[in-house]
């Protein structure tokens, strides 16, 4: 099966097509159409021309197409949820979660669009400003450009698209070369939807063509990135004067305080934040940090409780772990596991491949934090644990960290919770929880090498806006 290029509103054939194979069974899925230079000038161009239509549309219609989107989807969630799971070997029972939560993610963007607004500004606060009424107009920041990811092809384009319509914006999507199937099939939703032509465009291809004409392109006012930190700076130091938001990596930890009971709760969180999607996640839980009195009894119950996992085939109802996404990335975390052990660390489980892309969900200890299990973004199923006496020691070494997404403490203390919640370094603490919790209208993002600005669709919606500020003399 031939998948085109979406430009204009109409499927273009592309002159080269690249096999996609499915991460488990190797099989071919598709043909993908990858987009040529003159491809991607035809798109920016197509979006810039549709750019004005868009920023016309009043709130009602962009908030009516988004929510006709969000129909269409509730109808199709099944049939979407199989072409994730087939394309990104993303295990069904977690990809019809992701399904749920890209429909709320454009519930969200539909509601945020009709929210819109800006502000009156006292300008008599300043000598000279008397006499004046003064307004600001949050206007449409025009073509928006999108890179995606493989881990959450659906969602993490909907926090792309979904707040770039809700704020009359109009879109050139590049998604993950892994997975475009799940956003090629955006094409039809939205048109039956009834966004303008040429108010999205979908072109896979090569970073090294799309993704660098998208972001060097003048005509594209705003890049939104989700990715590795290496692509995400190098974009933000060729953008120039446009708008840059960059989700990048994390290495995300945990704190486990003495006073804390480690019940099947908490270690049930601990299993779905290290291993969800084989801990393709950018906030999946990395590294462990336990108080010693709790140490061993952590150790086994996460141990036994990891054994459990159901590994196999991403379609099959039981499965809870799957391929990872590329040879690459498995032949990555046999090596980091061989440094890690060479250099004296112990595997307390898995620590090596169940065949030639399923890597075994791995817990391992004694881990130093310059080891790359500890210190670099494994985005695989590694959890690294390490016993600490005092808060002040784990919270240093949650923060020896280039990266700084989300972290979580579970203390029943609450001077130790404020206490970490102001000292970690990074965009979110959750309190209780795992660093892996996001729901999709919470702000979110990161510090250090993890990003640059905020997502959750009226945080995303600030990043594509421009805002106008309007004075009347009186
Ligand atoms: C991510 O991996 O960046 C997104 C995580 C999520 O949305 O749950």
């Amino acid at each position: 099966m031939k998948k085109h290029l979406y430009i204009q509103g109409k499927w273009k054939e592309a002159k080269e097509y690249a096999p996609l194979y499915s991460p488990f069974s190797g099989e071919l899925i598709a043909e993908i159409g990858q987009a040529d230079d003159a491809d991607v000038d035809e798109a920016i161009e197509a979006a810039r021309q549709a750019s004005k239509t868009m920023a016309k549309l009043p709130a009602s219609k962009r908030a009516a197409i988004l929510e006709k989107a969000v129909a269409i989807m509730e109808a199709r969630q099944e049939e979407l949820a199989r072409i994730l799971a087939s394309e990104a070997a993303k295990p069904i029972r977690t990809a019809r979660t992701e399904i749920g939560r890209t429909i709320q993610t454009y519930k969200f963007a539909a509601e945020e669009a009709k929210r819109i607004h800006g502000e009156t500004i006292p300008l008599d606060a300043a000598p000279g400003g008397e006499g004046r009424l003064a307004f600001t107009f949050p206007k449409p920041i025009g073509v928006v450009g999108a890179i995606t990811p493989f881990n959450f092809p659906f969602n993490l384009v909907a926090h792309k698209l979904g707040p770039a319509f809700a704020a009359g914006n109009t879109v050139v999507l590049k998604p993950a070369s892994q997975t475009p199937l799940s956003a090629l099939v955006l094409a039809d939703i939205f048109a039956e939807a009834g966004l303008p032509e040429g108010a999205l465009n979908i072109l896979p291809g090569k970073g090294a063509i799309v993704g660098e004409k998208l972001v060097r392109d003048p005509r594209i006012a705003a890049i939104t990135f989700t990715g590795s930190p290496e692509v995400g700076i190098a974009m933000k130091n060729k953008a120039g004067l446009k708008r840059v938001t960059l989700e990048l990596g994390s290495n995300s930890a945990l704190i486990i305080d003495d006073n804390v009971e480690i019940d099947q709760a908490l270690i049930d969180r601990c299993v779905i934040g290290g291993f969800s999607f084989s801990g393709q996640v950018c906030i999946s839980l990395q590294r462990v940090y336990v108080h010693e009195s709790k140490y061993e009894e952590f150790l086994s119950s996460f141990q036994a409780a990891t054994e459990k996992l159901v590994l196999g085939d991403p379609l099959e109802e039981a499965t809870d772990m799957s391929s990872l996404i590329s040879a690459k990335d498995h032949q990555r975390m046999t090596d980091w596991v061989e440094e890690a052990v060479s250099r004296g660390a112990n595997v307390v489980t898995g620590g090596k491949p169940v065949n030639e892309r399923l890597f075994a969900p791995t817990i391992l200890t004694n881990v130093a934090s310059d080891m790359k299990c500890s210190c670099q973004e494994v985005f695989g199923p590694i959890v690294v644990v390490t016993p600490f006496q005092k808060l002040e020691e784990a919270i240093e070494a949650v923060n020896d960290s280039r990266y700084g997404l989300q972290a979580g403490i579970y203390t029943r203390d609450i001077q130790k919770a404020l206490k970490a919640a102001d000292e970690l370094e990074v965009g979110g603490v959750m309190i209780n929880d795992i660093p892996t919790f996001r729901v999709d209208h919470m702000p979110y993002g990161g510090v250090k090498e993890s990003g640059f600005g905020r997502e959750g669709i009226k945080y995303a919606v600030e990043e594509m806006t421009e805002l106008k500020l309007i004075t009347i003399k009186l």
